[in-house]
């Protein structure tokens, strides 16, 4: 994948062009990182979504969802500490008036320094071929273990400075490494400051009986308020899990690089219960468990990192990322989160309710710790989206644009295309629509030549097209073109359907 300004441009207006993604109220103009999923992308996001909850709930015996209402109590976000801490420190240029968060522009200058490295990395593989030794070469090139060193020390020093809250450090290390406003040049910054990042909204008809409320802006809060609810009405025994889906708002500053940082996005989160004392053994079962997810998916094994927080939230005591390679460089996909027992403990705090299990091994009760994964759906749609768009130049030279989405994500799973619009042939095509349509979502195409719509349904994603032609007529067959690899088979109309299971089942795609 190409890692540029380009192929992003390409990926966002691809998402137009096809249906996936439109600014949203976009006849007045859009509001800003504020998005709606069109006709493909709202069936892309529903697979992404089921792929992940099928393998959370359906493949854990010990996890349940659940669907927690979006208005909370406001002493939960009290409980939580999102009121207090929830913040983003911020900085503005003073001559171009642009609002920055400060730990995002010390990233991004950090991880120029770890692109040179890798730089250096891909030139010593092109150069030294088979016997190339990755981890030998970063412990021994000067040059590689100098960028590397000062990457992870700029890195650390921000973990630390924002950790102690001492923002002046933060200021003076944007001073020192001379950062300057990305799109102006200017170095003419303004101190750091916190910013709170909630959402706030009004429950009540009258000014002065109005309730405060917060848009919540994550689902975890939901799952910990639910727990004695759920352990109870479910007979869940430690350890078990909580898994939701849905909405969450952040009034961002630094909202930009298209739906990666929405004000409105979609999380995937599950809080695991564990024994206190147990918890990083389960949390590095879940930073394991999740990889194996993402890697499921065929996007290539070396699009993804692991990076470790040197800065902790306020609830947690380690604290992991999921880094995807998006076009614009590795970035934060996933947080894998173990966030001991502070969240139950505060809401025990706050409600005067215990939030207990009684454990029947130990014969005692205690407030259980847990590890959280919590992923943005939002996000992996970009991640797949960015992956999946390929420009391939055929043996005629001419180019195909190409959507190569996972098959188990696709949203439209195959068109039913009739050779030409008439000798019965769209009938035919119908019939096969009919039958398919009960397992699959499948479309009809029967506008332009074949080759165009084959060429349409390849950049809209689509793996399979099939195809009605007079031979169909005669002896009930069809072709079935193969999107990636352009290959086309005969076979009988009743086999369509088990073709496509082979390449569309959960069990081969979730057992990769
Ligand atoms: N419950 C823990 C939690 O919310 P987080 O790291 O703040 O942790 C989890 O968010 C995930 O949610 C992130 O890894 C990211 O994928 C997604 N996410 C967070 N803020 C987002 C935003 N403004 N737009 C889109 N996705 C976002």
């Amino acid at each position: 994948m190409a890692n540029n300004e380009d192929q992003f441009k390409k990926v966002v207006s691809h998402a137009k062009e096809y249906g996936y993604i439109f600014a949203s109220s976009e006849i007045y103009d859009g509001l800003s990182a504020v998005y709606d999923y069109a006709q493909n992308g709202v069936e892309l996001k529903k697979n992404i979504r089921e792929y992940w909850w099928r393998s959370m709930v359906y493949m854990h015996q010990n996890i349940v969802g659940i669907d927690s209402a979006i208005l909370m109590h406001p002493t939960t976000w009290k409980a939580s500490g999102h009121v207090d801490a929830f913040n983003d420190p911020l900085i503005d240029n003073k001559d171009s008036k642009k609002r920055y968060r400060a730990d995002v522009l010390i990233e991004d200058y950090a991880e120029k320094i770890y692109q040179k490295a890798q730089k250096e990395i891909e030139k010593a593989k092109v150069r030294f071929g088979e016997s190339f030794d990755e981890e030998q070469y970063c412990a021994t090139n000067e040059r590689v273990v100098n960028y590397l060193a000062e990457n992870r020390r700029i890195l650390e020093r921000m973990g630390k400075s924002l950790g102690n809250e001492d923002l002046a450090d933060v200021k003076a290390l944007i001073d020192e490494l001379g950062i300057a406003d990305p799109e102006t040049g200017s170095k003419n910054w303004t101190e750091v400051r916190q910013f709170n990042l909630m959402f706030g909204t009004k429950l009540g008809a009258s000014a002065e009986s109005a309730m405060d409320l917060y848009l919540r802006p994550e689902t975890a809060q939901g799952i910990f308020v639910n727990f004695l609810n759920v352990q109870k009405s479910g007979r869940m025994k430690i350890p078990f899990g909580i898994a939701q889906t849905g909405k969450a708002f952040r009034n961002e500053i630094v909202a930009r690089q298209f739906i990666f940082r929405m004000r409105e996005f979609e999380q995937m989160e599950m809080q695991f219960f564990v024994r206190p004392g147990e918890e990083l053994k389960w949390y590095e079962y879940w930073k394991e468990t999740r990889l194996k997810w993402h890697l499921s998916l065929g996007m290539g094994e070396e699009n993804y990192r692991f990076h470790d927080h040197e800065k902790l939230a306020h609830y947690a005591n380690a604290a992991a990322d999921i880094e995807f390679n998006f076009p614009f460089g590795f970035k934060e996909l996933e947080g894998i989160h173990s966030r001991t027992d502070f969240d139950l403990k505060a809401h025990e705090k706050f409600s005067g309710k215990k939030l207990q299990f009684f454990d029947p091994e130990l014969n005692e009760s205690y407030v259980p710790y847990v590890v959280e994964t919590s992923i943005g759906l939002d996000r992996m749609f970009l991640a797949v989206l960015s992956n999946s768009l390929q420009d391939e130049t055929l043996e005629d030279g001419s180019v195909r644009t190409v959507l190569k989405l996972p098959a188990i994500l696709a949203p439209v799973k195959a068109a039913v295309l009739p050779l030409v619009k008439k000798d019965g042939l769209p009938e035919i095509a119908q019939k096969i629509i009919d039958e398919l349509q009960w397992d699959y979502n499948v479309i009809y195409d029967e506008k332009d030549a074949v080759g165009r719509r084959y060429r349409r349904q390849d950049a809209a994603g689509t793996p399979f097209c099939i195809t009605v032609d007079h031979q169909t007529i005669e002896d009930n067959t069809v072709t079935i073109r193969y999107r990636d690899t352009m290959e086309q088979e005969r076979i009988k109309i009743e086999e369509i359907s088990e073709k496509m299971k082979e390449t569309i089942s959960y069990k081969n795609w979730l057992s990769e």
